[in-house]
């Protein structure tokens, strides 16, 4: 393979679209008919058809007792530790390599989040300085099942039964996932999901609280609904300060067609993963995460390879990311950055609670940034929705590159 990169003026591996997400059909059509015509278009909890449906299906995909549909997962993260009653200016552990949402949910249940570092071979919080980091004054862990890893939920569940910590899943990324045959959102004593643009569920926005408990449940769906009591709930003896992030009938009716979908794109996307995953182990210098046991249901929001650029002639991950973007691949590196380097996520005391809170945030994570700086290249979920071709494609744009590592690696420096 002695083609020119595309990068220096050579074709393109790929020009044609990707396979296009998110994925739809008759049934989306009907459903938004339905709404439409049912002149009843607003939020959950009431009125509403459509949300209570969502919410009962999405319940029992999850295996927990309720399912709250809310707006986002941000609101999903900060409901939920509000239903838990998690204190303000309480301290909630988390890590460090994820979304801003994750941090920012925490803040806005009033609690400060402490960052813990991430496990190198599945990129999740670590266990060990969870523990490292729990005070008197923490209460909570939010652990993330990161893009195609789930975090080390009996570790995590033993440590908080023990500590007597709140543990929340954010399952913004793990939408079918399984630990030891239990869905991702039910390990937890809540689960936080996110129905965002690029989410393996999607209704362009849109969130979900998963727990079993009955307390929390009604809670959160008060807190949800401006605070108010609702149907079912009315036994609720208390009055929440609530907010208004009610799911719409239009989001919940896509997403009751969405969750229909979701086990056969999971299937689909894992068959083809594991086509890229046996057909790049050829190419040195590249390795998957490996795939915990544990893990009965691999899902794949975004897949990870990790880079060395020992076997590239030392061109650095983020140069050969702009090869295979040249390439027609959506390749990212900088997909999340630990939060404290992450510009959606400023020090300054003015806007930030926990600049202000004064203790001293950790700032080194050296798994995490080796992750985002040097090692981690992601791929969307989409790439995988396609054929055989498609990941043909996929593999031969990484060949072509690694075939020319040697003129990249020279040529490096006209790349300003
Ligand atoms: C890990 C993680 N947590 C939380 C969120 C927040 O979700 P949303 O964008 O729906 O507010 C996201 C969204 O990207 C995420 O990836």
């Amino acid at each position: 393979m002695t083609e020119r990169l595309a990068l220096f003026g050579g074709p393109a591996v790929r020009s044609r679209p990707w396979p296009a997400w998110p994925e739809f059909g008759d049934a989306e059509r009907a459903a938004l008919e339905r709404v439409l015509v049912s002149h009843n278009w607003g939020g959950f909890p009431s009125p509403n058809t459509e949300a209570r449906a969502f919410a009962g299906r999405f319940a029992r995909s999850i295996e927990t007792r309720h399912a709250v549909p809310c707006a986002n997962g941000t609101v999903a993260i900060g409901l939920a530790l509000q239903a838990a009653r998690v204190e303000p200016g309480a301290e909630v552990v988390t890590t460090a390599y994820t979304f801003v949402g994750t941090a920012t949910g925490i803040l806005q249940a009033g609690a400060l989040p402490v960052f813990a570092d991430v496990l190198p071979d599945s990129y999740c919080i670590d266990p060990d300085q969870v523990e490292a980091a729990v005070t008197p004054r923490t209460q909570a862990v939010v652990a993330v099942h990161l893009a195609c890893s789930m975090a080390d939920m009996d570790r995590l569940r033993e440590l908080c039964d023990r500590r007597r910590l709140l543990l929340v899943e954010d399952c913004a990324h793990a939408h079918g996932a399984r630990w030891r045959g239990r869905p991702a959102g039910s390990i937890g004593h809540l689960g936080t999901f996110s129905m965002q643009s690029s989410k393996l569920l999607t209704a362009g926005e849109g969130g979900a609280i998963t727990t079993d408990d009955d307390a929390f449940a009604a809670r959160a769906a008060s807190l949800v609904n401006c605070g108010r009591k609702e149907a079912g709930a009315d036994a609720f003896p208390e009055r929440v300060l609530g907010t208004n992030a009610r799911m719409t009938e239009w989001q919940a009716a896509l997403l009751h067609e969405q969750l229909v979908r979701l086990p056969a794109q999971n299937e689909h996307r894992a068959v083809r993963a594991a086509e890229f995953e046996r057909a790049i182990a050829a190419l040195p210098g590249l390795r998957t995460l490996p795939c915990d046991e544990r893990v009965t249901q691999r899902t794949l929001y975004q897949f990870i390879v990790r880079y060395d650029p020992g076997a590239w002639e030392g061109v650095s991950r983020d140069v050969v990311l702009r090869a295979l973007q040249a390439e027609g691949v959506p390749a990212a590196g900088r997909f999340y950055v630990p939060l404290p380097d992450d510009p959606l996520f400023p020090l300054d005391a003015h806007t930030n609670p926990l600049a202000r809170a004064g203790g001293a945030m950790r700032r080194e994570f050296p798994v995490a940034s080796r992750a985002a700086y040097e090692e981690a290249i992601w791929l969307p979920h989409w790439l995988f929705l396609g054929g055989a071709d498609d990941i043909g494609d996929l593999v031969a744009a990484f060949a072509k590159v690694h075939a020319q590592a040697k003129q990249l690696a020279a040529r490096a420096g006209e790349l300003a």
